[in-house]
């Protein structure tokens, strides 16, 4: 995969961060197997627990454009080094994203990045499945088996 355009826009969305607060901008970039892009950042609020993180913009943008499958995401901060998504932003691309395929690219620059599938990320992941009573026996994620 060409990671480096995907790269080159999550860096891109990164200066539509809206940071008053922590002034710590991230960007994000969103493949759908369809091969179309979306890109988000994280928007802040007075409210703290109201901000939305740079890939959950991302990922809400696609969704609410009728995209529901992904490949890949990119995440860029302004950390100077690998960024992780946080634990919401996790759980939510553990809703429509394969566990063992998608692909979370770490990206400090075009030519500096990490790319690690969603199920080492998060593992135990609560999904979909977990909702039914008594499937135990059907629960995929590896954390739960012998
Ligand atoms: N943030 C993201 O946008 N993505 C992450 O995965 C980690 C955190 C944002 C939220 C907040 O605006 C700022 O970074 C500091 O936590």
């Amino acid at each position: 995969m060409d990671y480096q355009r995907l790269i080159a826009q999550a860096m891109k969305a990164k200066e539509s961060a809206y940071v008053p607060y922590s002034r710590f901008r991230v960007g994000a970039a969103l493949l759908t197997k369809s091969g179309r892009i979306f890109t988000g950042c994280n928007v802040e609020n007075a409210s703290y627990s109201a901000t939305n993180c740079a890939e959950r913009t991302a990922v809400f943008k696609a969704v609410s454009e009728g995209e529901r499958e992904f490949t890949a995401i990119v995440v860029n901060g302004d950390n100077g080094d690998y960024l992780p998504p946080c634990g919401i932003c996790r759980q939510v691309l553990a809703e429509f994203c394969d566990m063992e395929t998608f692909q979370v690219i770490l990206a400090n620059s075009p030519d500096d990045y990490q790319v690690v599938t969603l199920d080492k990320l998060f593992p135990g992941a609560f999904l979909a499945e977990n909702l039914t009573s008594g499937n135990q026996h059907k629960m995929s994620n590896s954390v739960y088996k012998d």
